[in-house]
């Protein structure tokens, strides 16, 4: 379809977590126009989810050295260390910025930033914020900037589909699907000088996951119909604690069935404990930092107790922090927890892994940019690589942060003038799925590409895919989106199945150690066309 409606702008940015909305700011420092267009509403992104913090060296004894060896050792090999240094060089001057802006985080009784630890991190450098509310704070003092701010527009209900380049190949303006435009499928269309990409993650292909319903890679999907460069996709971390209830916790925010509330690690770095049935510490003597080991070894260690038991979950112990402490220092998790029954100054609280963020993305260099001109990526859709093979807890908003800035100063140093797209638009992919097939999608992506993955799981789960992709729809939101699912578990399962061997959180059964040959990023490619 041809846009029904178009608009012109310096520069569109897709997404409003703490990446996009970041990046709108600093756009905004450099005198530039700026679009915001978002799927659903402003505030509906994973920022407002997270729990534990932003790490960075603020405190006098740490130094960028210890945080960048922690980032590398908790990322297996694969980091890139020039996005390394970067990340723990400029992290602490873009909270400072953050904080200007109006971020309130926790402090000490002499006014200091209070500095909590998670697993992997060596040292206490994570900033937290309401408790563990950090994100809800993060994604309010951002908003409320953004909309004191009359030259930055804001879409909300407006799903990208794909991208518009010039004849020159650049980037110059994306289509959206828009809500609300007067027919089913409106289309539109955002004209700019450069396409900034901060549309999250897609935990949604699985079928549980501490990410809203809106993180269906349409980021990842739309650069993979574009030809851009995607890399590391297989590496997708599980968060070793996610709260297993026997249905949706009642009073909670989240209403998407596979959401499952988050069980902060900062929970573990004040001092919970996780155990078996029958209350063994089953983490010590398997790592050094027994439950605040990377992410990986800590959902690996959980999975095998699972194996043996048969249960769906293990349990954190939380008792001996005291019911003040917990209370006070954990308002969010306590809040969860009780609507579902369990009080963690007297209960165990049942947890299982659950996926959590994709390390890997649209590849981009150290200025956020992507492998075609005017199109930029930054936060979670971005693989900048920071985070190598397993992401180290907390560097998440900080990586947002970061390199939000640096693509802002990139684009303001060299924006030509808009050019014209060659096609008055593509509406979408070529074709659309039926959105009837989520759920058996994230179920037959938990089955074969999960946690733990094999040669016959993962051949299980593309032929799957291949299958439920035979199912087409009408177009609209949610067929785009399971669209856009379908495009990126595809992707996934690919590279899984290539890499044989287990590195960070991709976890191959049949090949169970990390293999020197396999030290490097695999590319995944889509047919031009944009078919699967
Ligand atoms: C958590 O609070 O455990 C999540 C922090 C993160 O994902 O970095």
């Amino acid at each position: 379809a041809e846009p029904g409606w178009t608009e012109t702008t310096d520069v569109v940015v897709v997404g409003s977590g703490i990446a996009g909305l970041t990046a709108a700011l600093y756009l905004r420092e450099q005198g530039l126009h700026v679009t915001v267009v978002t799927k659903v509403n402003i505030d509906d992104g994973s920022t407002r989810w997270a729990q534990g913090g932003i790490a960075a060296v603020l405190d006098p004894l740490d130094t960028p050295q210890a945080h960048a060896y922690d980032t590398e050792i908790a990322g297996v090999g694969l980091c890139d260390p020039a996005a390394v240094r970067v990340l723990v060089e400029e992290g602490p001057a873009r909270i400072r910025e953050l904080i200007r802006r109006g971020a309130e985080f926790d402090r000490n009784p002499d006014g200091s930033l209070m500095l909590t630890r998670e697993g992997g991190h060596r040292a206490d450098r994570i900033v937290h914020a309401g408790g563990d509310a950090t994100g809800a704070e993060v994604q309010r003092a951002l908003h409320a900037a953004v909309r004191r701010d009359p030259w930055i527009r804001l879409v909300e209900h407006a799903l990208v589909l794909d991208l518009m380049r010039s004849a020159d190949g650049r980037a110059c303006g994306i289509t959206l699907h828009v809500l609300g435009e007067g027919t089913e499928d409106g289309v539109g269309a955002v004209l700019a000088r450069a396409v900034v990409l901060a549309t999250g993650g897609m935990g949604q292909i699985f079928s549980s996951t501490t990410n809203p319903s809106v993180s269906t890679g349409d980021g990842v999907a739309l650069a993979l119909r574009a030809g851009a460069a995607v890399t590391d996709v297989e590496f997708v971390q599980f968060h070793p604690t996610s709260f297993v209830t026997p249905g949706p916790v009642p009073g909670s925010p989240a209403v998407d069935p596979v959401q499952r509330p988050l069980i902060s690690e900062a929970l573990r770095g004040e001092g919970a404990h996780l155990v078996d049935e029958s209350g063994e510490r089953f983490m010590v003597g398997q790592h050094e930092l027994a439950e605040l080991a990377p992410r990986d070894v800590v959902a690996k260690g959980i999975y095998r107790v699972l194996r043996v038991t048969g249960a769906d979950h293990v349990y954190l112990d939380a008792r001996h922090l005291g019911r003040e402490f917990l209370e006070g220092r954990f308002p969010t998790i306590m809040a969860s927890t009780r609507g579902a029954g369990v009080d963690p100054a007297t209960d165990l609280i049942p947890v299982a892994p659950a996926a959590h963020y994709a390390s890997g993305g649209v590849r981009t260099d150290l200025h956020g940019r992507t492998s075609i001109d005017g199109l930029y990526a930054c936060g979670e859709v971005a693989c900048t690589g920071v985070h190598g093979a397993n992401r180290l807890a907390s560097n998440s908003l900080l990586e947002g942060l970061v390199f939000a800035r640096r693509i802002a100063d990139d684009i303001a140093r060299e924006l030509p003038p808009q050019a014209e797209p060659v096609r008055a638009a593509a509406s979408g992919p070529a074709w659309v799925a039926d959105p009837a097939i989520r759920a058996e999608l994230q179920r037959a992506m938990t089955r074969g590409a999960g946690v733990l993955r094999s040669a016959d799981s993962l051949a299980t789960a593309a032929k799957e895919l291949t299958r439920l992709a035979e199912q087409r729809s009408r177009p609209n939101t949610a067929a785009w989106e399971v669209t856009n699912l379908l495009t990126v578990a595809t992707a996934l399962v690919a590279s899984a199945r290539t890499r044989r061997e287990t590195r960070g959180c991709h976890w191959r059964e049949d090949h169970p150690a990390a293999a020197d040959e396999w030290r490097g990023h695999l590319l995944n490619a889509v047919a031009p066309d944009g078919a699967l």
